[in-house]
Formats: C-alpha cells, structure tokens, sequence
C-alpha cells in the first residue's frame, strides 16, 4: 500500500515505471501487499545459531507467493482443469454455434482463457459480417481493450487507411483477431491462449466465410495457416484455407504495428493489398 508519506512526483514516477513495463491493468480492486504474505508464508525460522540447510532466498520465496492466484474473484472453474479438456470444451462450444450472435455470446460466457480475467472486455469483431473479405490480427490491445472494437488505435487507423487505398473500409471488411481478449501489458499471447481460442476464430471464419482472408502478421498466419516462416517469407503468397470442406483463398501480409516501426516496408504490404484487391475484383458476384 502506498504510504501518504511520499511525495506524489514519485508515486507519478512509479506509475509511469510500470506504465514502461507494460504494467497498465489493474487485476483487482484492493492492492495486495505480497511481501506481507510471503513473510506468513515463510517456514519458522530454525533456531539459531545452527541451521542445518540455508533458508531459501528472499527473491525466491516472493516469486513463488505471487504465482498463486491473484484475482480477487474465485477463477472460473475451467481454468482449473487440463488444457487438453479446455481446448476441446473450446472445440466442441465453437462448433456449436450456429451464428456469430450465438459465438459472440458463447465467448462472453467461455471461461477457458484466463486472459478474459484481466481484459476489460471481449473484442470479437467489427465490419460487416456478410464482407467478401476478412482480416484477422492478432489479439486487442490497448485502445481495443477500452472500446471492444478490434483495430482501433494506431495500427488500426493505418488499417483503415490501407483498406481505403484499395477502396474498402469496414462496411465491406470483417475484422477479428486470433485471440479476442488483451493479453495484459500488450505481451503476446501464449501458444496455449492461442490454442484455446482458435476454435473460435476458425468458426468465426466459416461463419462469416469469406472470400479473401487475410492474415494480418506472423502469429496469425501461424495459427490459422499452419506455417511456421517468418512473416517477410510468407506475406504476398496466396494459399487455401479449408475448412469443414469450404475453401478460402488466403493471404499473409505485414501487421501495421510493425509498419508503424518500419514504414519503409509499407511497399510491400502495398503489394499484397493491391493482389487482394485483384483477387476480390476477379471474384466479384
Ligand atoms: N493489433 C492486433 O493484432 N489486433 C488489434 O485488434 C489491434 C492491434
């Protein structure tokens, strides 16, 4: 707990330090002062002065207090069963819905992941979801988080802008990611989150069956294509998507956060949404 006693510029600092770490999501109500735990934790000291074993270290003792689990609410109960049974309770709730209003509430419901724990909200989808063309990112952050809306920040705006240069915008565009929740501090998801939320995604997919789909960044395209190069391998070459018998033409290009770091690149996704654009003219009912 914070003392009254010390001066806000460091308190103003302190946030700002975990603000730089990544540390921007409060996962309870009420701070928990784990020092003051590990301490309770700790075994009664041996009486000195003979110790027959060293005691463990402090920084040990504090790591293995705070891998308990922290929420203030009790965790959902799947999140206590094998990640082989989530993944296929995923599976089969996936399968089950026979609508994108019925996922969409199937994943409000869906306990399995424990990423909905600290997100703010789910972020399912936006655009139009009878669209010739779907793009998947990789999972919400920030500005996702807080809105619900997927690709709504900076990247997204590069998004919106790359889909205007190619005469779409999200009435003829359908956006989701991989992973619907924010993972926290914007790291990336785990290959487990991943696993147990492509279900979704991949009936979110059939769902919506487009036309065009497009993977947009390496960690998309690995989990829905089944590729493992790098991103400036894979983007710009088109590939099936099947899926329970219906095929998807499918295509990989540069996330825009990383276009944002590297514009020079931007020719290159500039490429590959001039081919998208080709393919969905070709295609046009
Ligand atoms: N990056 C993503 O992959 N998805 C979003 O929704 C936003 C940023």
């Amino acid at each position: 707990m914070m003392s009254a006693s010390i001066p806000s510029e460091q308190i103003v600092a302190l946030l700002q330090w975990y603000a730089d770490m990544g540390v921007d999501v409060a996962i309870g109500d009420e701070p928990v002062d784990r020092f003051a735990e590990s301490a309770q934790a700790a075994p009664s000291p041996i009486p000195s002065p003979v110790r027959s074993a060293p005691e463990p270290e402090p920084s040990r003792r504090t790591a293995s207090a705070t891998a308990q689990p922290r929420m203030a609410s009790p965790a959902p109960t799947m999140l206590t069963t094998s990640p082989d049974a989530v993944e296929l309770a995923a599976r089969e709730q996936a399968r089950s819905a026979r609508t994108l209003e019925e996922l969409r509430d199937l994943l409000e419901r869906f306990d399995g992941c424990a990423l909905k724990a600290t997100a703010s909200r789910l972020v399912f989808a936006d655009g139009a979801p009878d669209a010739r063309v779907m793009f998947v990112g990789e999972a919400p952050g920030r500005d996702e988080d807080i809105q619900g809306k997927p690709f709504v920040g900076r990247s997204g705006q590069l998004l919106d802008r790359m889909l205007a240069a190619v005469g779409l915008d999200r009435t003829k565009a359908y956006i989701a990611n991989i992973v619907p929740w924010r993972p926290p501090g914007n790291r990336d998801p785990t290959p487990q989150e991943t696993t147990i939320c492509r279900p979704f995604i991949e009936r979110q997919i059939e769902l919506v069956a487009p036309k065009v789909l497009v993977c947009l960044g390496a960690r998309s395209a690995q989990a829905l294509l089944g590729v493992t190069d790098g991103i400036l391998k894979l983007r710009g070459r088109w590939l099936d998507y099947e899926l329970s018998g219906q095929r998807i033409r499918a295509i990989a290009t540069l996330h825009p956060a990383y276009l944002l770091r590297q514009p020079v690149q931007k020719r290159l996704a500039w490429r590959d949404f001039r081919a998208i654009r080709t393919v969905l003219e070709q295609d046009a009912p």
